[in-house]
């Protein structure tokens, strides 16, 4: 297995390129099963998740390409198979994303509930009540949903928590169901306005998106178009923390600052210097780097995909901070790594709480997850001395190349095969 190997200690400069945004781009390959058109995709990332997906779709009968070059055509003219199998579901969970759209066009899907993960027990309880809002029968039969539905309506849908997937899974189904649909408390990170609008570039009549009520206007059938996807604003984040950890002075080019509002404005609490543009921004890191309370929340305010990450630089603050974890449950796993690095961390439930200003040296870290593994890639940057971080796969699901990224920036990082 893959191993990264960091020897910290150097500051980053120059700038960096960011890759379309996986969380992006897996609604939008899903959104191809609703056309027997091609979809033209632009901007993909090839990394793990995208390829699990493409394998997930080729599986069903998809015609999918997708090349390094961030091209992928899809076509979904028929299908021989209507499951999303355990063996992938339990690698990438927003597998799920099938089931919307695959019930929409053809009436039933048997999809693998993904159960839980390293961050927490992450139910899919709304997608199922959203459907069967809609019409559906959902079933949990030997660990599958299995649905189907004589034809879905139009439904008032209301989510007690906010849920991304969740949201792209209803959006979808709701595209080819018979009347309006309503979802309310839905999410409004910059995904669900890209399906959106890739949805309406494919016919579909959707307005709100953004905000927290989505209106879906069903018609009868989606035709194929081409799409360009989202820069990745977890990606761009990581390497803003990059930045700002080994006090650095880096251009983070074609991304969406926008995006990263709230990441931003709390680096600049920390005492980072950042300077927008329309499509870049630039962080110059700061000495000190000032201790600062952060809390997740869904967006506009700061996500729990950066959660990690902030950790790794708030380990090196000139105080002690507050993280407040409130998306997931059990998502402070790198903490325990970054103590044994050196870190002074305690966790309390959903917090924790960072005393700063400790030296991080090297060590052997294992990855739980992909936004852990990324922070350990970060508290390496910054440590005496060598780390080896095991279980690189998790950050392959979602980072293009991130050690040559962070190699062409200064950083002594290389892949051992
Ligand atoms: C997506 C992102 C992930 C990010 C997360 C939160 C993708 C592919 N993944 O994951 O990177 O960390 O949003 O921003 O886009 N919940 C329920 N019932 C449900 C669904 C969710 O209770 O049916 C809860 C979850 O347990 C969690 C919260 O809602 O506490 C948010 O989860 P959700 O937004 O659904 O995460 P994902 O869409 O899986």
């Amino acid at each position: 297995m893959d191993k990264i190997r960091v020897i910290g200690g150097r500051r980053l400069e120059g700038s960096v390129e960011i890759s379309g945004a996986k969380n992006a781009a897996l609604p939008a390959m899903a959104a191809s099963l609703l056309t027997t058109d091609i979809l033209y995709l632009e901007n993909i990332p090839y990394v793990r998740d995208i390829l699990t997906c493409r394998k997930l779709l080729q599986q069903i009968g998809i015609d999918a390409e997708v090349r390094e070059n961030g091209t992928a055509e899809l076509r979904a003219a028929e299908i021989r198979s209507h499951e999303a199998p355990y063996e992938l579901v339990k690698t990438m969970r927003a597998a799920i994303l099938v089931l919307g759209p695959m019930l929409a066009r053809w009436k039933k899907a048997r999809v693998s509930l993904p159960g839980g993960c390293a961050i927490g027990a992450r139910p899919v309880n709304l997608h199922i009540m959203g459907l069967e809002r809609m019409g559906a029968r959902c079933d949990v039969v030997h660990g599958y949903i299995e649905a189907s539905a004589e034809g879905l309506h139009g439904s008032y849908i209301l989510m007690d928590t906010v849920t991304v997937t969740g949201t792209e899974n209803l959006m979808m189904a709701a595209t080819l169901a018979e009347g309006e649909t309503i979802l309310d408390n839905a999410a409004c990170e910059p995904e669900i306005s890209d399906l959106a609008g890739l949805l309406r570039s494919m016919g579909a009549r959707i307005d709100g998106d953004g905000t927290r009520t989505i209106r879906i206007e069903g018609v009868k059938e989606l035709h194929g178009c081409r799409h360009r996807i989202i820069p990745d604003r977890i990606e761009a984040g990581t390497f803003a923390v990059a930045a700002a950890i080994t006090r650095g002075d880096v251009k983070v080019c074609n991304c969406d600052p926008q995006h990263l509002a709230a990441v931003l404005a709390q680096l600049g609490q920390t005492g980072a210097e950042i300077v927008m543009e329309p499509d870049s921004f630039r962080v110059r890191g700061s000495e000190p780097i000032l201790s600062r309370n952060v809390t997740t929340q869904p967006y506009p305010a700061f996500p729990t995909d950066m959660q990690a990450q902030y950790m790794a630089l708030m380990t090196q603050g000139d105080g002690t901070s507050v993280i407040t974890e409130t998306i997931f449950e059990n998502r402070f796993m790198h903490a325990l790594e970054m103590i044994r690095m050196g870190a002074d961390i305690t966790i309390d439930g959903r917090q924790a709480i960072i005393k700063g200003g400790k030296p991080l040296t090297g060590a052997r870290v294992l990855a739980s997850d992909l936004r852990a593994s990324a922070s350990l890639v970060l508290a390496a940057l910054v440590a005496q001395g060598e780390t080896w971080i095991d279980r690189v796969y998790h950050l392959d699901r979602g980072y293009y190349h991130i050690e040559e990224k962070l190699a062409r920036l200064g950083a002594n990082i290389e892949r051992i095969v």
